[in-house]
This record gives C-alpha cells, structure tokens and sequence, in this order.
C-alpha cells in the first residue's frame, strides 16, 4: 500500500492551518493555498507558535524546529498541487465554492492523487457526481481542533473505491488519528448528534436557563464533556454550526432547525471566538469547573441519545463505534449508549 507523504490543503482558515500543523507533527510535506496572503500568514504563524513549544520545551532541536517549518509551502497557485498523494479540501462550508475549487484541483493533479474534502456534512456523492475521477474522492471530516482531537469520519461517496478508502485509513493511523466510516448522509455521524444536543441545549437557554449554568451542568463528571456546548459551538464557529443545522434540517425536516438565537447571532456576525462575541463575549476567563445539574444534563444528554439511536438505526455506524466516535471527537467520558444504559433512559 503506497504511503501518503505529500499532501495539500486548500484553505488556510481554522481548519486547514490546523490540519496542516498535525501534519507537520508527522513529518509530512504540506502546500497550503488560500485566496489570501495574509490568512495563509497567520496559518504559519499558528504552525511556528505551535512548534515553538516543542522548542521551548526542549521536545525539539533548533535544526528540527527549523525542518518542520521547512515542510510548509504555503501558496496563492496550484502550481506546487501537481505531483501530490493526497489534497483536502478546507474551504469555507459552501456546496458551490466546494465543488468548483475540488473541479479544478480534479484537473490538475496527479491522476494518482486522491481527493478528500473537510466538508462538516455536505453529500459527497453529489460533490462527486461533478468529478472527473469520481472514484478517488471521498470525505475525511477532521474535528478541530486537529492537532488535538483524535476522530476523521472517512466518508464513502457512492463511487469511492475501497482502495481509496483502505489507503486513507492506513494514512490516518499513520498520523495516530483514529478514523470511523460513516454512511455519507447529511451530517454525517457526530455532529448530527452534537447538533441534537446542541438544540437541546438553546431550548434550554430560551426557557430562561442561564447559559452557564447549562454549559456548567455538562462538565459533570457524570457526562464528561471538556467543555459545554455553548463553549462548544462559539470555539466551533457559529457560522460552521449553522451551515451544518442548514444541511441537517435539509436532511431530516422537521427534526432540525436553526434556532432564532444562532441565526440573530450569525446575523449580526457574532460568530464565537473568530469574531471575539456568539454565546458569550471575548476575552473570557476560561472557567471549566463543573455544577451539579443532573436534571439539565440529562434533559441535553437524552437529545444526543435518541440521536445516536436513530443513527444506529440507519445503519450510519454500529452502537460500538457510534460511542467510540463521539468520545473521540468532543471528549465525551460517558458516550450516549454508555450514559442511556446508566440511567435507564
Ligand atoms: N470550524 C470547525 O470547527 C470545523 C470542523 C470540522 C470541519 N470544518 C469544515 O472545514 C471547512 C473549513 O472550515 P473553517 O472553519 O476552516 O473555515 P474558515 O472560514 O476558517 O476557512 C476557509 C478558508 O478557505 C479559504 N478559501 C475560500 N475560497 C478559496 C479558494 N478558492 N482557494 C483557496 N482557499 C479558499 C478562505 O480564504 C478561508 O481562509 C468547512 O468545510 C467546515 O465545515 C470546520
């Protein structure tokens, strides 16, 4: 099986400079593209800050340091795209500008080279049906932040080739990722249950519940989220989030919706961390301590449990993965089917 050492990325926002970053953990070859010289400056930035550490730390050489910040080409053209083994996609989350940069990259690179979109939910195989070479395109959906969060959903189009898709599972365990095949539906597996669990949660909000008290109440130890899902979606990006209830309530009707409070907020471009104000403002004193609501927690917790279960059912993955995907994508200690047999629910 052949080894993916070269790869690029195009879209150097959030998610590409931090894919680009893991990669460059991993000793691989990376040429980042962005439409914007200064973002494609900030995604070097981020990769230099984070090797820094290792420096700091002595984790790293001085000589290495400088090797892995060698490995980053960052670029406006695609003229460094021709020979690589593998391209993600990581532009913004739009099914037209998708398809027409995966178009032309199609094109361009190498017949050899397989094609993978970042997409958080759009169907690949209309994505594909748009392709040259249809047959090496898939979904690898990292999580962010990707330095981090072990999961890629590896997301079979109708026409993948099961090469294309065991390649790219050898490559994720290459870079210690832990990769889970999902069914390609709209939302994929984890963030339809993320997205159950956070409309839960602005029901919730928009009965009065403080928004800190509801993030507060799923840190419990019982649950075991790192981080609320107000804390959640405002690192996410509201913007990503309401892009992927849009693809979701597309999907499956009535189940899903934007709530009035992220749309008012993506409205007035209060979009979490990115824009410094979503749920809450920024700068913020980063307060993860826990508060004993059980109630909250299990109200929130049987939205992302009757989720699961209608995924289990569909057959988008078995309840054995379903719980290992979403304690490996949001830290979860206490997965849906491990919390719904502890509380009877
Ligand atoms: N934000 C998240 O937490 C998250 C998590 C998983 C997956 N994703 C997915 O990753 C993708 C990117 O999301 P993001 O949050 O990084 O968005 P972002 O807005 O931070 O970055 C998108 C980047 O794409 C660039 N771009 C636009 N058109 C381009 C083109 N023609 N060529 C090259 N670059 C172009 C933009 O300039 C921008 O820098 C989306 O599909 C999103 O759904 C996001």
């Amino acid at each position: 099986m052949r080894k993916i050492n070269k790869v690029g990325i195009v879209g150097a926002g959030l998610m590409g400079a931090e894919i680009a970053c893991m990669l460059l953990f991993f000793n691989k070859y990376v040429v980042i593209k962005d439409v914007s010289s200064q973002i494609l400056e900030n995604a070097l930035e981020k990769c230099k800050t984070f090797f820094l550490r290792y420096l700091k730390k002595g984790k790293l050489t001085e000589e290495e340091y400088k090797n892995k910040l060698k490995l980053l080409i960052p670029t406006l053209e695609y003229d460094d795209f021709i020979n690589l083994d593998l391209i993600i996609e990581a532009v913004n989350e739009n099914i037209e500008l998708k398809t027409s940069v995966l178009k032309e990259i199609d094109v361009l690179c190498s017949k050899e080279a397989i094609l993978a979109t970042n997409t958080s939910g759009l169907s690949i195989s209309q994505i594909a049906s748009f392709l040259s070479y249809p047959q090496r395109f898939l979904g690898m959906h990292f999580f962010y932040p990707a330095t981090i969060m072990r999961l890629v959903e590896v997301v079979k189009g109708r026409q993948t080739e099961e090469k294309i898709i065991s390649e790219v599972l050898s490559f994720c365990k290459d870079i210690r990722k832990i990769p889970v095949v999902v069914k390609d539906t709209p939302g994929f597996l984890v963030n339809r249950i993320l997205c159950a669990l956070l409309l839960e949660a602005v029901k919730c909000y928009e009965e009065g519940i403080d928004i800190e008290i509801i993030d507060k109440s799923m840190i419990h130890q019982d649950i075991g989220l790192p981080v609320g899902p107000f804390s959640l979606a405002d690192s996410l990006g509201l913007d990503v989030v309401y892009y992927t209830l849009q693809v979701l309530t597309k999907g499956y009707n009535k189940r899903f919706y934007v709530p009035d409070t992220i749309f008012k907020l993506v409205n007035q471009n209060k979009l979490g961390l990115k824009t410094n104000e979503g749920f809450y403002k920024y700068p913020k004193n980063i307060d993860n301590s826990s508060t004993e609501n059980l109630d909250i927690a299990k109200r929130i917790m049987t939205a992302a449990v009757m989720e699961a279960r209608d995924c289990e059912n569909e057959g988008i993955a078995d309840r054995k993965t379903i719980d290992l995907a979403m304690m490996a994508a949001a830290g979860f200690k206490k997965p849906p089917f491990v919390f719904a047999q502890e509380n009877g629910i």
